[in-house]
C-alpha cells in the first residue's frame, strides 16, 4: 500500500519552525495529551475543575454576531473575547487549563491571529494546557442530524485541528454537554471517530435519579447491534450539573456568586465559609459517582469573556482547599480537563453498566419533555437535509469533472462555503429549530451561499464530463411546479445526476404549458410520459412565481454516480389533457401495489403489495394537538420550540371527510385530497414504483382561535402491533421502541403523548409476524404509536407562547406568505413488505430520499458532441455498499467512506459480508494508493488506539477478530460497517 503524503518533508519543516520560535519547552518533544495531565493524589478524594465555555454556533444570535459580541443587546456573548482573554490567563500559570470546543469559532479566532500569537497557542497546545475537546464545526443536535452531515462536520472541524496543530490538536473527548437527548448513533460513531469517551449533561430526570442512586451515572455505552464489540463502546459520562459549577462556585462576569475574599485585614474574609461549603458539595457529588474522582465543570454559556475572574477565584480555591490536607483533609483539586479525568477513571480499573439503548426522549420534568424539537421548523430541516444532497453530489463533482470544476466556464465554483455551511447547520440549535426567527434565517442564507457556489462547481464539472458548456437552470422550485425554463420552452435538455452507487430510476415532474411532449432518453429512445392538470393547491401555494397550466410526468435513468440526459420537445396540436375527474375510480394499482380508497370519506381505506399477496386496512388523515398555553393545573409548561405538550390527549380531526379528484394515465395515478383550506395531500402511485407516495401540503395553521397547534398525520392499520414501533437513529440503525416503556429503567409516565414521541430521521415502522409498514420521510420528524396499530408523524408547529427555555419566542413561522404563516409542503413514502429478514427494501429506498438526483435544464437539443451519459465508477457497488463519501481532500487525494448498509441479521439477502476493489472502483479516476483512516479522518486507522472498557454485566469484549481484507486493494465491509480511505489519486 502506497504510503500518504509527504511525510519527511513535513517533519523537516515542522523542526525548522520549532527552532525559530524560541521557546525553550520547545526543544523538548511536545507532551500533550494524557501524558500532560496534572497528578493527583491516589489517596485522596480528587476534584478535577475543568474550566470551559459553551459557545453556541448560533441561537440567540447569529454565528457570527456571536463571533464578534455584536448584538450584545440581545444576550451579552463574545467569542474572539473568549479566546483572547483566555490565552492571556494560560500564560500566567502553567498549572491552568482550558478547553476549546466549537471549531467554527477557533476556525474564526485563528485566522486573525498574529504569528506571535499563533506560536504562543501552539506551545499552549503542545503542553496540553489548551486541550481542543469535541472538536467538530460544532456541537451537533443529535435528534434531528443526519449521520452523513454529521460525519462531514466532525471531519471539517478534526481536519482544521489537524492540520493546525498535529497529533496534540487531536481530541481524545467527545462532548455533547448541551444537546436535548442523545442518540446511539451518535456514540457510535464517536467511538468510530476513536474518540475513548464521551460526556454530556442531559438525560431524563428519573433516569438521572437512578443511576444516581445505583452509581451508575457513568457507563459503557455499546452502541451498535451490528458492530463487534468493543469497536462501538464508549465510555459515557453524565456530568454532575448539567455543564454547570456546583452553587456558589461561578466566579463568571456574568454570575453573582462571592469572590473568595481573602485578605483578613479587609471585611468579608470568607475562605473559611468557601472552603468549607467546597468540601461539602465535594463529598456529596463523590458519593454517587464510583472513583476517588469527580469532576466539576467551571463554566457555562459564552463564559470567560473576561477569565481573570475565574481564574483568579480558582487559583485561590485550589490554594485554600489543598491548604486543608496540612490539617488532615482528604480532598484535593486541581486544575484538568475532560481527558484527564476519564484517564483517572480508566487507571481505577472498575467496571460499568452496560447500555444498549439510547437517551430519548429527554425530560426535565414530569410535563416537560423535549420531544417538540424534533419536528420544529420543518422547512428548515428540509432545506438542510436537500443542502446534504446538493453538498454530496458537490464533492463528487469536483472529483469526477478534476481542477476545471473549481476554476472553469462558468467561474469559480466550490464546496466549501457549503460544506461549512452544513457544519454550522448542524448545531444543537439549528437544525434543530430552537434558535430565535432571525438565526432560522441566517443558518438558510448560509445554505443559499453554498448552494450558488455549488451550482457552479456542477455546471464546471458538467461542461467537462459532457463536453458541453451550455448554460444550465436548476430549478428549486419543482416542489410546487415552478421552473421558469420548462414553463416557456417548446425544447429543452435534462440532465439527471445520481449521487447514489446504484442506478436509479425516479420520476420528475416538470412544470410545462404545453399539452404533449416527446421525451427521449439518452440513447434517443422513446420515454413514456404524461400531462397532468397543476393542482389548485398547487397553484395557490406558488402564487405568482410560476404560470404552468400543466405538469409533465415520466421516468428517468441514471447510471451509479453519473448522469443521462433527456430530450423533452413540444408536440403541436395535440388534445389538452383529461381534466382530474371530482370522483372514482377509488382504486390505484400497479404491478406491485394496490391501494382503495372509502369512497363515503375520500380516506385511504387498504394497502396490498401484490408480489407478496399481503393486505392490510390502512386509513389515514390529518389531525392537531391542541397545544398547552402553559395554564393548566398539572403544570405551567406550555409547548414551544422545544417541549411539546399537548394539552388534551386526544388530537382534533382536521376533516373527517376529503373532497378527491382522481388523475389516471399510463405513468402516474393520484388522488388528490382537500381536507381544508389549509390541509391537502396528493396520493399518488407512479407505474413502476413499489412504493405509496403520500405528498402532504400544511399550512398556513390557523391560529386565530388562540389556540397552538401541532399537525400530526396518523396511519390506523390492521397491523397487531401490541406496543411496539421502529424508529431510526441519526438514519442509521433502527432502535425498538415501546409505548410507556423505557428498556433502562421503570417509568412513570406522565405525559401519554410527548412522552412517548421519538425522534427520526428517515423511517419508521411498525410490523407484525406477517407485514410491515414502513414510512420513509424527507427531513427528520417526531413520530410515535400512541395505540396499537397506528403509527403517527408530526409534520408541522406553530405556537403561540414561549417554553421557557431561553429562546424567549413563540415558534410562530410566517414565512414568505407573510403573516398568514408558512406553508410547508413534504412527502411520505409507503410500503408494505414481509417483516425483518425478507426483501426489506426501506434501506435503499431512504438513501435515495436523502441523496436525491440533481436535476439541470438547458434549452434546446443538445449539440451533437455532447456526451450524454457517464458514470463515475467502473460498475455500480453491490446492493449492500453506500458510497458515502467521496470528497477532494488535497490536490492529489481523495476522501473516501464506503458503507454497509444493512444492519446484522436484517436482510436474508444483504446482510453478508461484501467486498470492493478500490483500484477497480472510478472510471476515471485513477487510484494510486489507499491508506485507511479513523471515521473522522483525522487519524491513521493503523494508529488509532482506544482507552478499553470493562462492562459490569455482559461479556468483556475481546479485540474483534475481523478477517484480513482479502488484498489490499480489495477491503470488506460487515453489516453497518464504515470504512474510511484516503486516495491518492490521478485526475484527468
Ligand atoms: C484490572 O482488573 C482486572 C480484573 O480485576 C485485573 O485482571 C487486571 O490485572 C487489572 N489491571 C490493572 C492494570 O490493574
Ligand atoms: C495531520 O496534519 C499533518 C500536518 O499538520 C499531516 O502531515 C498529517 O498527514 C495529518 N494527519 C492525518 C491523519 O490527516
Ligand atoms: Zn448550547
Amino acid at each position: 500500500m502506497a504510503a500518504h503524503g509527504n511525510t519527511a518533508v513535513l517533519v523537516l519543516f515542522s523542526f525548522l519552525q520549532v527552532c525559530v520560535s524560541g521557546f525553550p519547552t520547545n526543544n523538548r518533544e511536545p507532551v500533550c495529551g494524557y501524558k500532560s495531565c496534572p497528578a493527583t493524589q491516589p489517596s485522596m478524594l480528587n476534584v478535577h475543575l475543568v474550566p470551559h465555555t459553551h459557545d453556541d454556533v448560533g441561537w440567540l444570535k447569529t454565528v457570527d454576531q456571536y463571533y464578534y459580541g455584536d448584538r450584545n443587546d440581545i444576550q451579552h456573548a463574545g467569542v474572539q473575547y473568549i479566546l483572547d482573554s483566555v490565552v492571556e490567563e494560560l500564560q500566567k500559570d502553567p498549572t491552568r487549563r482550558f478547553i476549546y470546543v466549537e471549531s467554527a469559532f477557533f476556525y474564526r479566532w485563528w485566522k486573525q491571529q498574529k504569528q506571535a500569537t499563533r506560536r504562543i497557542v501552539t506551545q499552549l497546545v503542545n503542553e496540553g494546557r489548551l486541550e481542543f475537546i469535541n472538536g467538530g464545526w460544532c456541537m451537533s443536535d443529535e435528534a434531528t442530524t443526519h449521520y452523513s452531515a454529521v460525519i462531514d462536520q466532525m471531519t471539517l472541524g478534526l481536519r482544521f485541528l489537524n492540520d493546525t496543530f498535529g497529533p496534540c490538536g487531536r481530541p481524545r473527548v467527545a462532548w455533547h454537554i448541551d444537546p436535548f437527548g442523545h442518540a446511539r448513533e451518535h456514540a457510535s460513531m464517536f467511538a468510530q471517530m476513536g474518540y475513548d469517551g464521551f460526556f454530556f449533561g442531559r438525560l431524563d430526570y428519573q433516569d438521572r435519579e437512578r443511576r444516581k442512586k445505583a452509581k451508575e451515572l457513568e457507563l459503557l455505552w455499546r452502541a451498535s447491534e451490528s458492530l463487534s464489540p468493543p469497536t462501538a463502546d464508549l465510555f459515557t459520562g453524565i456530568l454532575p450539573n448539567g455543564y454547570n459549577p456546583p452553587d456558589g462556585f461561578c466566579w463568571d462576569q456574568s454570575c453573582t456568586d462571592s469572590p473568595i475574599r481573602d485578605d483578613p485585614d479587609l471585611e468579608d474574609f470568607n475562605v473559611h465559609d468557601v472552603v468549607q461549603l467546597f468540601l461539602e458539595t465535594a463529598h456529596n457529588q463523590s458519593k454517587i459517582y464510583k472513583t476517588n474522582h469527580i469532576i466539576m465543570t467551571m463554566g457555562s454559556d459564552f463564559q470567560y469573556e473576561n477569565a481573570n475572574l475565574w481564574y483568579k477565584n480558582m487559583d485561590k480555591l485550589i490554594r485554600y482547599v489543598n491548604g486543608q490536607q496540612a490539617a488532615g483533609s482528604k480532598v484535593n483539586v486541581l486544575y484538568s480537563t475532560p481527558s484527564c479525568y476519564l484517564q483517572e477513571l480508566h487507571r481505577a480499573n472498575s467496571t460499568w453498566a452496560l447500555k444498549t439503548d439510547d437517551f430519548f426522549p429527554y425530560a426535565d420534568d414530569a410535563h416537560d419533555f423535549w420531544t417538540g424539537y424534533f419536528t420544529s421548523r420543518p422547512a428548515l430541516k428540509r432545506y438542510e437535509r436537500q443542502s446534504n444532497s446538493l453538498l454530496q453530489t458537490c464533492n463528487q463533482l469536483e472529483v469526477l469533472g478534476g481542477p476545471r470544476s473549481r476554476s472553469g466556464p462558468f467561474g469559480k465554483g466550490s464546496s466549501d462555503f457549503m460544506r461549512r455551511a452544513m457544519g454550522v447547520a448542524q448545531h444543537h440549535d439549528a437544525v434543530s429549530g430552537t434558535e430565535k426567527q432571525h438565526v432560522a434565517y441566517d443558518y438558510a442564507r448560509r445554505l443559499a451561499t453554498g448552494w450558488d457556489y455549488c451550482q457552479i462547481l456542477v455546471m464546471n464539472s458538467l461542461a467537462v464530463l459532457s463536453g458541453s458548456d451550455d448554460m444550465r437552470a436548476f430549478c428549486e422550485g419543482l416542489n410546487i411546479s415552478v421552473c421558469p425554463l420548462t414553463e416557456s420552452s417548446k425544447m429543452f435538455t435534462m440532465s439527471v445526476y445520481n449521487p447514489l452507487a446504484h442506478p436509479i430510476s425516479w420520476y420528475v415532474h416538470l412544470p410545462v404549458n404545453g399539452s404533449a411532449y416527446s421525451v427521449t432518453d439518452a440513447q434517443g429512445k422513446p420515454v413514456a410520459s404524461a400531462v397532468i392538470h397543476i393542482s389548485k393547491a398547487t397553484q395557490v401555494l406558488r402564487g405568482d412565481r410560476g404560470f404552468a397550466q400543466n405538469e409533465l410526468v415520466f421516468q428517468v435513468q441514471a447510471p451509479p454516480l453519473g448522469y443521462s440526459t433527456y430530450s423533452i420537445s413540444l408536440l403541436q396540436n395535440r388534445p389538452l389533457p383529461p381534466p382530474p375527474r371530482p370522483k372514482a375510480p377509488l382504486t390505484m394499482q400497479n404491478k406491485y401495489l394496490k391501494v382503495t380508497f372509502d369512497p363515503a370519506t375520500g380516506l385511504l381505506s387498504s394497502l396490498s403489495n401484490l408480489e407478496t399477496k399481503q393486505s392490510i386496512q390502512l386509513s389515514q388523515n390529518f389531525y392537531w394537538y391542541n397545544a398547552s398555553a402553559g395554564n393548566n393545573e398539572e403544570s405551567n409548561q406550555p409547548s414551544g420550540a422545544y417541549i411539546f405538550r399537548p394539552n388534551t390527549s386526544t388530537p382534533f380531526i382536521i376533516s373527517k371527510t376529503a373532497k378527491i379528484q382522481t388523475v389516471q394515465n399510463g405513468v402516474v395515478q393520484e388522488v388528490r385530497q382537500v381536507f381544508s383550506p389549509w390541509v391537502s395531500q396528493v396520493v399518488r402511485l407512479h407505474e413502476e414504483s413499489r412504493e405509496l407516495e403520500l405528498e402532504w401540503t400544511i399550512g398556513p395553521v390557523p391560529f386565530q382561535d388562540g389556540l397552538g397547534k401541532e399537525v400530526i398525520t396518523r396511519l390506523d392499520s390492521s397491523i397487531k402491533t401490541a406496543g411496539y414501533f421502529y424508529t431510526d437513529s441519526n438514519g442509521r440503525e433502527v432502535l425498538e421502541r415501546r409505548r410507556d416503556y423505557r428498556p433502562t429503567w421503570k417509568l412513570i409516565q406522565s405525559e401519554p403523548i410527548a412522552g412517548n414521541y421519538y425522534p427520526i430521521n428517515s423511517r419508521a415502522y411498525i410490523k407484525d409476524k406477517e407485514a410491515q409498514l414502513t414510512v420513509v420521510t424527507d427531513r427528520s420528524q417526531g413520530a410515535s404509536s400512541i395505540v396499537d396499530g397506528s403509527l403517527e408523524i408530526m409534520l408541522h408547529r406553530r405556537l403561540l407562547y414561549d417554553d421557557v427555555r431561553g429562546v424567549g419566542e413563540p415558534l410562530n413561522e410566517t414565512g414568505e406568505a407573510g403573516p398568514e404563516g408558512l406553508v410547508v409542503r413534504g412527502r411520505l413514502l409507503l410500503t408494505l413488505t414481509p417483516p425483518d429478514t425478507a426483501a426489506n427494501t426501506h434501506r435503499p429506498l431512504a438513501q435515495g430520499q436523502v441523496l436525491q438526483p440533481l436535476l439541470s435544464f438547458t434549452e434546446g437539443a443538445p449539440k451533437p458532441s455532447t456526451r450524454l451519459q457517464f458514470s463515475g465508477l467502473q460498475a455500480a457497488l453491490p446492493p449492500a455498499v453506500h458510497l458515502l463519501t467521496v470528497s477532494q481532500w488535497d490536490y492529489d487525494s481523495v476522501l473516501l467512506r464506503l458503507e454497509h448498509q444493512y444492519q446484522s441479521g436484517e436482510s436474508k439477502a444483504f446482510s453478508q459480508p461484501v467486498t470492493v476493489n478500490l483500484q477497480k472502483l472510478f472510471s476515471q479516476v485513477e487510484v494510486l494508493g489507499a491508506t485507511e483512516m479513523s471515521l473522522g479522518a483525522n487519524q491513521w486507522k493503523s494508529e488509532m488506539s482506544r482507552l478499553d472498557w470493562r462492562p459490569s454485566t455482559g461479556t468483556a469484549a475481546p479485540p474483534p477478530k475481523r478477517p484480513a481484507d482479502p488484498s489490499p486493494w480489495e477491503v470488506t465491509l460487515n453489516p453497518m460497517e464504515i470504512r474510511t480511505f484516503l486516495l491518492r489519486v490521478r485526475q484527468s
